[in-house]
């Protein structure tokens, strides 16, 4: 007899061909309004799928997952970070939890090595004036900004993300140093001609720029608090493609605010989609909307992770991108 498809809910609009192939192979429940789901959908969600395909937008709490029907045995989220998913509730209701980990890495390093580029080279500002008309030719002192090459970059989190800065970053001639929890392979440090700062406040304190690459845990939520971002040098710029919850959104805010430091690079924020309007009003930012991954490719890849991490657990086996809560 044959097996009996998963009835598969997808919280938003996913590209096209992923969707057809998730009506091919499951019961599959779309959202072609790509409406974000309220609180109640998505209790509605959990009381009657198999498998959920959260995003960042969804936030799959405890108490959510308190309302979870029996079926309920897997969320295949759509995209690396799991932060908006309550793991420690999905294992004790013993729902399985994958992510989309490693196809989005050169994608978000490419973004942040354009925000390394963009701030001290003032490109949004410029930009903005051209589009203004008001443009009165060139100068030789006119809109300075500052090189990067033989400049410090300090990388918070040396994942597959930060590595893969790293090694952008080297070609534009930064010397690299990081901080993370773990010392990187000693081949793998020399190859990125890197420096470990086994002292996050130490490193800081010597950067020209300094780039957000951690998960957001517990443990790192406000990693870059009022305390730390007051280490960094005047001079010194901040980029974040992670989370913006990692960084005290106030504290850096009123810190731009008052020129103690050079200027941000931000595409993601503390409450998103909500922006702290002081920033908008500042004019050494770029910020854009959390586009880190925003690529047709990537976003079809994303979607080849959700199926191939669906289908193996549908059949049985163990799905290859599992979340396990010891993995932050
Ligand atoms: C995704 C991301 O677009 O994958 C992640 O962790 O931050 C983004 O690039 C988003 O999370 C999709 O849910």
């Amino acid at each position: 007899m044959p097996q009996k498809k998963p009835l598969v809910v997808v919280t938003r609009k996913l590209p096209d061909a992923i969707e057809t192939r998730m009506m091919e192979l499951f019961d599959t429940r779309l959202n072609l309004d790509d409406k974000p789901m309220s609180k109640a959908d998505l209790i509605e969600a959990v009381k009657t799928a198999d498998v959920l395909v959260p995003t960042i937008t969804d936030r799959i709490d405890a108490a959510i997952l308190s309302q979870a029907g029996p079926n309920l045995k897997l969320i295949a989220n759509f995209g690396t970070g799991v932060d908006h998913i309550d793991l420690a509730s999905a294992r004790q209701r013993s729902v399985t939890v994958t992510n989309t980990p490693g196809v989005l890495t050169e994608d978000t390093a490419d973004m942040t090595m354009a925000l390394i580029l963009a701030v001290p080279r003032r490109l949004a500002e410029g930009e903005r004036l051209l589009r203004s008309e008001k443009w009165n030719g060139w100068s030789p002192t006119h809109m300075l900004g500052h090189r990067i090459w033989g400049k410090r970059l300090g990388i918070i989190g040396m994942g597959r993300i930060g590595q893969a800065v790293a090694r952008r970053a080297k070609a534009f001639g930064m010397s690299i140093h990081y901080h993370n929890r773990k010392r990187l392979h000693p081949e793998l440090e020399a190859e990125l001609e890197a420096t470990y700062w086994e002292s996050l406040d130490q490193m800081l304190a010597r950067m020209d720029v300094v780039t957000v690459h951690c998960p957001h845990t517990p443990a790192t939520f406000h990693l870059l608090s009022a305390r730390r971002l007051a280490l960094l040098q005047p001079h010194a710029y901040v980029i974040n493609t992670s989370r913006g919850e990692i960084v005290d959104e106030n504290a850096l805010t009123r810190m731009l605010g008052r020129s103690e430091l050079a200027g941000a690079g931000l595409d993601v924020f503390e409450h998103e989609p909500a922006v702290n309007p002081k920033l908008l009003g500042l004019d050494n930012v770029v910020l854009l909307p959390h586009l880190g991954s925003a690529t047709i490719e990537g976003r079809m890849d994303m979607g080849e992770k959700v199926i191939i991490n669906i289908k193996t657990f549908a059949d049985g086996h163990n799905p290859p991108d599992r979340v396990l809560a010891s993995m932050f």
